[in-house]
Parts: structure tokens; C-alpha cells; sequence
């Protein structure tokens, strides 16, 4: 028997988000995915193929999330991955970007779960995604690092107050396949490579199969996975 409800994945239109949405509608399951914008939802909608949908919504404006996400229906797996990322450093700190990321990720995550938790199947699951800049900044991460550090928390919240509805993180490392990181080519990444103890980047493939684990494994629950081939270690 199919399991009821769709996957909604916000932060679907690009990379591990989009990861996410391919996988699961490959395996033929109802998928929601969003963007900010309606068009480019669609576009990777229709990318991803199956039954999927694009919807649009802004989680920097959290007054409004309730609105967008209306006419989503009953809902299995919810993936939060949504970032908007603001290079920012304390010496010359941009407290616009600050802010939007800041509400964004954490406001904008919780107030989604806010809403779908109700239309949720008390055999369902949650999975955030903060990251492993949490505990090793880049330059220009500190905004990232700082939200990533508070979805740690978020998720042992949610994991209490969703209950019997599971809730999960994901702290991925550098994924070196990502349009992120490899926009920026190995001058950037061999560094990483070096540096981690599996001499390999971790690949968008990996964090797909984490996520998949974190949403159906029945007795996974408040936990922060690190998927980084053990980056911290070296
Ligand atoms: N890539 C990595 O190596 C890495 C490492 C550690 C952690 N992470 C975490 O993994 C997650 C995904 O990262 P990624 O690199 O795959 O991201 P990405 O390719 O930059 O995609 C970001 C997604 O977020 C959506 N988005 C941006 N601003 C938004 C807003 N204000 N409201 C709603 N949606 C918004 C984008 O949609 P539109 O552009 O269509 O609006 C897009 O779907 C992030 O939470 C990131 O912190 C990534």
C-alpha cells in the first residue's frame, strides 16, 4: 500500500533540495517543491517529472508562508532546504542580509512546520538542513555559520513538540558537486579534499541517501547528522 501524502520540499528549484525532490519523484510519490519564484518552480517541476508540483513562497516572509502553502494537501516527508546565502563578515557586517537570512531559516523553517503540521501523517518526518559551517566557518559564513548552529536546536524542539511526527537535521559538509560549491572549482575544494579524512568530497548522491535515511528510518529522531567523510577529524 503507497504511503499517504506528498513530499514537500521547499528550497526543491536547485541543488540538494532539487536532489531530494528527483528522488522522490522517481520513486513515483506526490511531490510539492518550491522557489520564491512560480516560474522557475514550475521549470523544475517539470524537470523532476512524475507527480510534481511547483508552488511558490518567500520564507523570508514568514507572515505569508501560511497563504502559499494553502492548497498543500496531506503531507508524508517534509524537507526544509531553502538558503539564501549572504557572504557576510563581522568587519563589515551587512545587517540587512543578516536579518533575511536569520528569519528566513529559522523563523521561515519553523513557521512551514507550523503550518503543514497539521495536514501531517503522524508516520511522517521533518528533515532540516543546517551544515557542517556551524563548527568550521568559511570566509564570509558568519551569518550561515550562525543559523546552522541554531537549527541544532530547532530540531530538538521540534522533535519533542511534533511528537509522534519525527524531525531530523542534516549537516552536510562541503558537497563539492553542488552548484554552490563547485561554481567556485578546485582551487576551493582540493583544500577540503585533503582534508578530509575519506579524500573525497561528499557528492549531492550522498546527501540524497542521508536525507531518504533521516525521513524513513522509524527510530531516527532529533538527531544532527554530519555528513562530511569525516571533515571535523583532520
Ligand atoms: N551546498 C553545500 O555544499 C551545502 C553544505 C552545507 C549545508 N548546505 C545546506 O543545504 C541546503 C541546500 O543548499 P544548496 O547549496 O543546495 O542550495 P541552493 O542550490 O543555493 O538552493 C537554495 C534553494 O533555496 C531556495 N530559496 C532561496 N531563497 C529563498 C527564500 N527566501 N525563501 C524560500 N526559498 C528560498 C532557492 O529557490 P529559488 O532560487 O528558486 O528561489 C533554492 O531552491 C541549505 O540549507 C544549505 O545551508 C549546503
Amino acid at each position: 500500500m503507497p504511503e499517504p501524502g506528498c513530499v514537500v520540499v521547499v528550497g526543491g528549484t536547485s541543488g540538494l533540495g532539487l536532489e531530494v525532490a528527483r528522488h522522490y519523484a522517481g520513486q513515483g510519490r506526490p511531490v510539492v517543491l518550491s522557489g520564491r519564484d512560480q516560474g522557475r518552480a514550475d521549470a523544475a517541476a517539470a524537470e523532476v517529472g512524475g507527480d510534481a508540483r511547483g508552488i511558490a513562497l518567500d520564507l523570508a516572509e514568514p507572515g505569508r508562508l501560511a497563504d502559499r502553502l494553502a492548497d498543500v494537501g496531506d503531507v508524508r516527508h517534509l524537507v526544509l532546504a531553502a538558503i539564501e546565502r549572504d557572504e557576510n563578515r563581522v568587519q563589515a557586517f551587512d545587517t540587512e542580509g543578516a536579518t533575511r537570512l536569520a528569519v528566513l531559516k529559522l523563523v521561515g523553517y519553523a513557521e512551514v512546520v507550523h503550518v503543514l503540521q497539521p495536514r501531517m501523517d503522524p508516520e511522517g518526518a521533518v528533515v532540516l538542513f543546517g551544515g557542517r559551517a556551524k563548527d568550521r566557518p568559511y570566509p564570509g559564513s558568519t551569518m550561515v555559520s550562525t543559523v546552522n548552529g541554531g537549527v541544532t536546536g530547532l530540531v530538538h524542539s521540534l522533535a519533542v513538540e511534533l511528537a509522534p511526527i519525527r524531525c531530523n537535521a542534516i549537516h552536510p559538509g562541503i558537497v563539492g558537486d553542488s552548484p554552490y560549491w563547485s561554481a567556485k572549482g578546485e582551487p576551493a575544494l582540493e583544500p577540503v579534499r585533503q582534508r578530509t579524512p575519506s579524500r573525497r568530497l561528499v557528492t549531492m548522491e550522498d546527501i540524497v541517501g542521508a536525507v531518504v535515511f533521516l525521513l524513513e528510518n522509524r527510530s531516527v529522531n532529533g538527531e544532527n547528522l554530519h555528513v562530511d567523510g569525516g571533515w571535523l577529524l583532520l
